[in-house]
């Protein structure tokens, strides 16, 4: 990780160096000046030395870096380049400040004695660090010998061309994996097999020979013939009621329903409820990767056995675990043979190539190569994203170096090392972005845009052109996940990565590079102990109080996860002392308050207090100059201090209290009371949520960064300059905008949102605002939309059908009349369909050729409508119809909830 820590280091300098005060220093001729005319030398000076320095690294092989001298060489190089990066924050600190920034305020600066004295430290500093750069070259000279790269090999071309080129996703939805098509069959027929009784199939193999893969292939596919279905991950660090919980919440939101309430139940209410709702119907779960027999005997009381064919399949490495299945409904995985571990790599490497052959010079090197890889589709997968495009040197580089790692290894090692090579031939800027996923727990589920701003957070991401931050982190998560490091869990309506998860055998070896790198340590609940500075903490089970004895006064990440911790020392105590903290995530944790001097972390970027109890934030917050993200979603603070505004730096704010979660009652939440006076935060992309008044509106004017915007408690009066602010927001693409009242009258009609992607609209509309040009022309992109309370009295639906692009509709007391016609040919991408809470509506009417893509209904609180809707049996691609507080044909059903399955139950 030395070349990643340099690459931090040097991008650190940069901005040192831009900094206005070193421009501006020259020109005066006092001690300060001098010594920041100093000081700008000396980082000159480094910077050279580093961009040396990283160029050896780029040379650097394989062999090099498992050779004892060279990794304690390359230890003391991150180490060096992690101080000057301490060193680069505190000058940024001393005179990156706004108010040093100007000229007018130079004299201040240069009166101060106290920035004499800290400029001096500084110089001083950098003296040192200088000196360490030095004799770490020498060192090299003496003891190190690089061995060189040949010419016109280039390894490292990808950090000159971030965006590389695309690699398809092994963990994609493709409809076919070569190599697994005779498994898939077999697995197919045992679930769909005529044996009534509820049946245990087992599939097994070592990690990394595909079993969920596999059975994520079947089970996309088969679900569909099961009422329900659930996927649930054992892993090693299973509890059962934890188990039972997620198979609830799981069962329930393939039906988008929130039924069952399992908050207070203990295990015995828990498997009680679960039994008595699987005994009725058809399910089909997965248990992936369970570690013994145990993990499943202490839960399979709850598989209700109601003779219609369910099915329960159970992934596993342990033989053991597998012999819990019947004989005829175990499925052993084994190594491919050559020719199909030949067929995939193929197919991959050689995607540029025509018709995928390989070309001859590549043929030996190739087959090498695959032989290498053991049948391993992981490992096969990895290689081929690595040698894909790649030139024929460049091919023999990862050849050569492949006999060294591999033979005579067992298979697990040999998997491992595999991995590791693809690792070590990452480009720099993903290295550290992809360590970095260790940090969470075992089968985190990463939320894209929080793992972006995390990233950001951290500095691990470059500015590249005119693109922002946000952008180009995405570009890293795309690449991670065509390389197969990060898998995509879970996608949203219109097909963006939402949830993604890292594999657990990619986890396992980051967790070991990060140990040995010393990137991160993960505390998990033993005595630590160690001498080296830690950098980055992450918390996973602590049992309340951490014991550790390491220095942490250099900490730049501390990350919680487990919500138990509360009276820890380190976070009553510690963390005003941590100065440099950077990122510090507490999400979660039931604690009330923060220290009220947070503000002398001067260098934080990141503050998550998310779902704590927290109700004040302390004065101190104005010193957080730095602070790009601010999260307070959850949490009891309703109030800002009024120094916010000088948190310039801020892009992302969160901050909500929730009301009302099934959002039936007006209002369902509220925003943040925003400060007094201005507030110019100029690259603010996040405001989720504020609550209005006329200040409010007319300041938003100036927040034209904006991506997201949610606004609580708007009145008629502010509704004209709400929309001439949101018109100067030309980056705008979520909108949440909610009257004060349920039938406060805004005037819309001037909105003009040309990037607006998702829309919520919850307040009484005019009659004329769906002829409004942004329903008209401006807003065609929406895939979005949630009109609530509209009260409209004509038919909504035909002006609405416009917005082709639609793929979620949601209708909530949107229109007073009654009925509702589909027309052929409308909403052709539409997904999902709500329509709740309209008291007059009787008649729902479906024509043939409407929502060809419809998948979803969900049907709430229509009181008149008596009658199915007509032509429901056009939707051909409908799963889901679900029903609460409904009176179909006489039948009441209020409070509970009718979920009708389509490919299975008749309705
Ligand atoms: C920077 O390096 C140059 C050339 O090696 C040297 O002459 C100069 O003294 C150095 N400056 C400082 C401040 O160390
Ligand atoms: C490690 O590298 C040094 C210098 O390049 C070399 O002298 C030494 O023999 C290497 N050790 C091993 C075990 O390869
Ligand atoms: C692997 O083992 C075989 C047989 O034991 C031996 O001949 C061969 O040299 C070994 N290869 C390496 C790279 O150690
Ligand atoms: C196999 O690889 C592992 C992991 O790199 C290593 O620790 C082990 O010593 C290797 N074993 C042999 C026999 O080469
Ligand atoms: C990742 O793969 C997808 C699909 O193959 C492609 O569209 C995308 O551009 C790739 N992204 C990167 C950063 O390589
Ligand atoms: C906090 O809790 C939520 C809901 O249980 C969960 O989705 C999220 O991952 C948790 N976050 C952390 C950092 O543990
Ligand atoms: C912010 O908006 C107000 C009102 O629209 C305006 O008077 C002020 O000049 C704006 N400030 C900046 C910095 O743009
Ligand atoms: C609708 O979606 C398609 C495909 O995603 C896109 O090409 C098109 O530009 C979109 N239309 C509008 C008006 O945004």
């Amino acid at each position: 990780m030395a070349e990643a820590a340099i690459l931090v280091a040097l991008k650190l300098l940069g901005q040192a160096l831009a900094t206005e005060i070193v421009r501006l220093a020259s020109s005066h001729a006092s001690e300060i000046a001098l010594t920041m005319s100093d000081l700008e030398a000396r980082m000159n000076n480094i910077t050279i030395e580093l961009r040396v320095m990283q160029s050896l690294l780029d040379q650097m092989d394989i062999h090099d870096q498992s050779n004892k001298t060279m990794v304690t060489w390359l230890l003391e190089v991150q180490k060096a380049a992690d101080r000057i990066k301490d060193i680069g924050d505190e000058f940024i600190h001393l005179v990156g400040h706004e108010k040093f920034g100007k000229r007018f305020y130079m004299k201040n600066l240069f009166k101060e004695p106290k920035s004499l004295i800290a400029s001096k430290q500084i110089a001083s500093q950098l003296e040192t660090a200088e000196k360490s750069l030095k004799l770490l070259g020498e060192l090299k000279e003496r003891w190190v010998s690089v061995t060189r790269a040949e010419p016109g090999s280039s390894t490292n071309n990808a950090d000159q061309h971030p965006v590389q080129e695309p690699v398809t996703a092994y963990f994609t939805d493709e409809p076919d994996i070569i190599g697994i098509d005779e498994n898939r069959e077999k697995l197919t027929n045992l679930i769909n097999s005529k044996e009534p009784h509820l049946s245990l199939i087992s599939v097994w193999g070592m990690g990394g020979i595909g079993k969920t893969t596999l059975v994520t292939s079947v089970f996309d596919r088969e679900k569909e013939h099961f009422s329900c279905h659930a996927w649930i991950r054992i892993g090693q660090a299973y509890k059962p009621d934890g188990i039972i919980r997620n198979l609830i919440s799981e069962i329930c939101s393939n039906g988008q329903s929130t039924q069952i309430k399992t908050d207070h139940m203990d295990l015995r209410g828990l498997k009680e409820t679960l039994r008595r709702f699987l005994q009725q119907t058809k399910y089909l779960i997965v248990l992936d990767d369970a570690w013994d027999q145990n993990s499943y005997q202490r839960i399979c009381d709850v598989f209700a056995d109601g003779q219609q064919g369910s099915r329960i399949i159970i992934t596993t490495r342990n033989a053991d675990v597998a012999s819990l299945a019947r004989e005829s409904n175990r499925l052993g995985l084994t190594p491919l043979p050559v020719k199909e571990s030949w067929k995939i790599f193929s197919n991959k490497a050689f995607q540029f190539e025509q018709n995928h052959v390989c070309p001859p010079p590549l043929v030996e090197l190739a087959k090498h190569i695959v032989s290498k890889c053991n049948g391993l589709p992981l490992a096969l997968v990895c290689l081929e994203s690595l040698l894909c495009g790649k030139t024929e040197s460049e091919w023999k580089r990862v050849h050569d170096q492949l006999p060294w790692e591999l033979e005579n290894n067992t298979t697990l090692h040999r998997l491992k090392n595999v991995l590791k090579l693809s690792f070590n031939y990452f480009p720099k800027h993903l290295k550290q972005c992809f360590l970095y996923c260790c940090m969470f727990p075992e089968d985190y589920l990463f939320a894209r845009k929080k793992l972006l701003r995390l990233w950001i957070a951290e500095g691990f991401v470059e500015q590249i052109g005119g693109s922002t931050l946000e952008e180009t982190a995405e570009g890293y998560l795309s690449e991670l996940i065509n390389h197969s490091m990060l898998r995509v869990m879970k996608k949203n309506y219109f097909g963006r990565v939402k949830k993604c998860q890292i594999h657990d055998t990619f986890r396992m070896l980051a967790t070991s590079l990060c140990m040995k790198d010393n990137f991160c340590l993960l505390y998990e609940g033993e005595f630590i102990n160690s001498d080296i500075c830690v950098r980055r903490l992450s918390v996973i089970k602590s049992g309340n109080n951490i014991v550790y004895q390491v220095p942490l006064q250099k900490l730049r990440t501390l990350m919680t996860f487990d919500h138990s911790m509360m009276d820890s020392s380190l976070l009553t105590q510690d963390i005003p002392k941590l100065t440099y903290l950077t990122v510090l995530s507490l999400e979660n944790l039931s604690i009330d308050s923060v220290p009220h001097n947070i503000g002398n972390l001067f260098n934080l970027h990141y503050l998550g207090l998310r779902n704590t109890k927290v109700k004040l934030l302390p004065d101190s917050i104005e010193k957080l100059h730095d602070l790009q993200t601010l999260d307070l979603m959850g949490s009891e603070i309703c109030k800002l201090p009024d120094g916010i505004v000088k948190l310039k730096k801020l892009r992302h704010l969160f901050a909500e209290v929730l009301i009302d979660s099934a959002f039936k009652l007006f209002p369902s939440r509220s925003g943040i009371y925003a400060p007094k006076g201005p507030f110019y935060l100029k690259d603010l992309q996040t405001l989720k949520a504020v609550e209005s008044n006329s200040m409010v509106v007319e300041e938003l004017g100036n927040l034209t960064q904006l991506r997201s915007l949610r606004i609580w408690n708007v009145k008629e009066n502010d509704s004209t300059g709400l929309c001439r602010s949101l018109s100067r927001m030309n980056s705008l693409s979520k909108l949440a905008i909610n009257s004060s009242h349920e039938n406060e009258l805004l005037q819309l009609e001037n909105l003009n949102l040309p990037q607006i992607q998702k829309l919520i609209l919850n307040a009484q509309l005019k009659e004329n605002m769906l002829e409004s040009p942004l329903f008209q022309t401006s807003g065609k992109g929406i895939h979005e939309l949630w009109l609530g309370w509209s009260q409209l009295q004509n038919d909504p639906l035909p002006t609405l059908s416009h917005l082709k692009n639609l793929t979620f509709l949601a209708l909530q007391k949107a229109y007073q009349g009654q009925r509702l016609i589909f027309k052929a040919g409308w909403f052709p991408k539409l997904k999902i369909l709500v329509l709740r809470h309209m008291p007059n509506l009787i008649q729902v009417e479906i024509e043939q050729g409407t929502m060809v893509s419809l998948e979803q209904i969900m049907f709430q609180e229509l009181n008149k409508l008596m009658e199915f809707p007509k032509g429901i049996q056009h939707l051909m691609n409908l799963k889901w119809l679900i029903c609460k507080d409904m009176y179909f044909g006489g039948l009441e059903n209020k409070g509970t909830h009718k979920i009708y399955h389509f490919n299975c139950q008749v309705v």
